[in-house]
């Protein structure tokens, strides 16, 4: 068996260029646990004169990262890019087709294109490990492929973005505008400084929980649009409301087996405040599963960050080293099953629905009425009055509704002339 095994790392960002270190740190240590000599012989980014947090080595380094390849020169790639499509899928193809074992922390890539990959990757006998894109530090994937190897999961649920739970904790502690949140978490790099639409909106959360599904369900990873909803849209009188009920915001990624069907969403959630999920605050991250006859686990942990992340990838790395050789999604493709997909048209829950609106009289009469045709009914409302504006927000807390007539009635209840903006839905968990 080879002992010595070259390396690339493609991406020198957040967590590339914390991996890198940590390789060089952790050499001998890798080398008495496995067995095995690394040397890192390439790395790549887009420019070569960016001054990184650590430094590296330029003489290994290639403007063109699919050059690493063609050299034919290593063993495993470390692709640290992102996003899921463009340079980064070219250089897991190409890499899987020349043999080379591929680890990526990239949820984008995988949610999208993981079906194609893992067939490349098994055809060509390497590993694609990807254990990085869920969960951050959080060891979800290895403990779902290996340690409930034998269990008949039904559902997993959790925190899944540290950018959103940040957000939310901290709108909820200090009372302060979303707005006004985000510009922090940018600061304190819990955001992203340019875009931070894919964590905000859900899309990240959703990318993790497709990767999840696949796993746990032993399903083809879906390609449904299924219901997300991102946390945009909550406001600080949300958080105010909540703790008058008793109840805490949390964004979280659900995906569970209903009548052999599959049932994914991404939606905030008010949740009780003495329940677990509740008080998992900050960046971190939670993800519980229910399963036979393990019955229910929690894992907990730092869902970002280069620190945690580069934990799984090396995680992902000395599993490789030790000739871990297996399937992307635990089984062959052949044996995992076209997903069937949950009309979410039936979900049930039962709705916080805050509507903002000129406060004169007939108006809560209007939405009561509205709820009642859609066969939507109420078990309390709050209304808070503002009188400089002449405005009101009133609260209605719904009993269990089914989607579709929730859908229904805020389609039209949203054009009402006394609206003065979009309704804001919060599902209660
Ligand atoms: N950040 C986290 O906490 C976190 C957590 C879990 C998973 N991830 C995943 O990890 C991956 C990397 O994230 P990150 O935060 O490290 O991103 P990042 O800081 O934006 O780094 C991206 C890197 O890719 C390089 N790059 C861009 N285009 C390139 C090209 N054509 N050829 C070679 N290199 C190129 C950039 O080069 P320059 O530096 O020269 O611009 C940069 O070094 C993503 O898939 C992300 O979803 C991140």
């Amino acid at each position: 068996m080879k002992k010595v095994y070259n390396v690339a790392i493609i991406g020198l960002g957040q967590i590339g260029s914390y991996l890198y270190r940590e390789l060089l740190i952790k050499k001998k240590e890798i080398q008495k646990k496995t067995g095995k000599i690394i040397n890192i012989v390439a790395i790549s980014a887009k420019n070569k004169n960016k001054k990184r947090k650590f430094k590296i080595n330029k003489k290994i380094f290639y403007t063109n990262p699919l050059k690493i390849i063609s050299d034919n020169k290593v063993d495993i790639i470390f692709e640290c890019i992102g996003l899921s499509d463009g340079i980064s899928k070219k250089i897991v193809e190409k890499a899987i087709n020349n043999r080379i074992h591929v680890i990526t922390p990239n949820k984008a890539l995988i949610a999208k294109h993981g079906e194609s990959l893992s067939n490349l990757a098994i055809k060509n006998k390497v590993n694609l490990e990807f254990e990085a894109s869920v969960g951050g530090g959080i060891p979800i994937l290895r403990t779902i492929k290996e340690g409930l190897a034998t269990n008949k999961i039904h559902k997993i649920y959790g925190i899944l973005n540290g950018t959103c739970n940040y957000i939310l904790t901290e709108m909820e502690k200090t009372g302060d505008t979303f707005k006004s949140i985000l510009k922090k978490a940018q600061i304190l790099g819990y955001a992203e400084p340019g875009n931070p639409k894919l964590d905000l909106n859900g899309y990240d959360t959703l990318a993790k929980v497709k990767i999840l599904s696949a796993l746990a369900f032993n399903k083809k990873i879906s390609k449904s649009n299924c219901l997300m909803e991102g946390i945009e849209n909550i406001e600080s009188k949300d958080f105010d409301m909540a703790n008058q009920l008793n109840l805490r915001i949390k964004l979280l990624g659900i995906t569970e087996i209903v009548n052999n069907r599959l049932f994914e969403r991404v939606h905030p959630c008010l949740v009780k405040k003495n329940t677990y999920i509740a008080n998992v605050n900050g960046v971190m991250n939670a993800v519980i599963l229910e399963g036979m006859p393990v019955g229910e686990s929690v894992l907990q942990g730092e869902g970002a960050g280069p620190g945690p992340t580069s934990s799984a990838l090396m995680s992902d790395f000395l599993s490789i080293l030790r000739g871990n050789i297996k399937y992307p999604f635990s089984l062959p493709n052949e044996v995992r099953e076209e997903v069937k997909i949950y009309d979410d048209a039936n979900y049930e829950n039962s709705l916080y629905l805050r509507f903002e609106v000129k406060d004169k009289p007939g108006v809560l009469s209007q939405i009561t009425k509205n709820l009642a045709q859609n066969s939507i009914s109420i078990q309390r409302v709050i209304q808070v009055p503002d009188a400089r504006r002449k405005t009101a927000s009133i609260v209605i807390i719904t009993h269990q509704t089914k989607q579709k007539n929730s859908n229904k009635s805020l389609k039209t209840l949203g054009k009402n002339i006394n609206m003065l903006k979009k309704p804001v839905l919060i599902r209660l968990f």
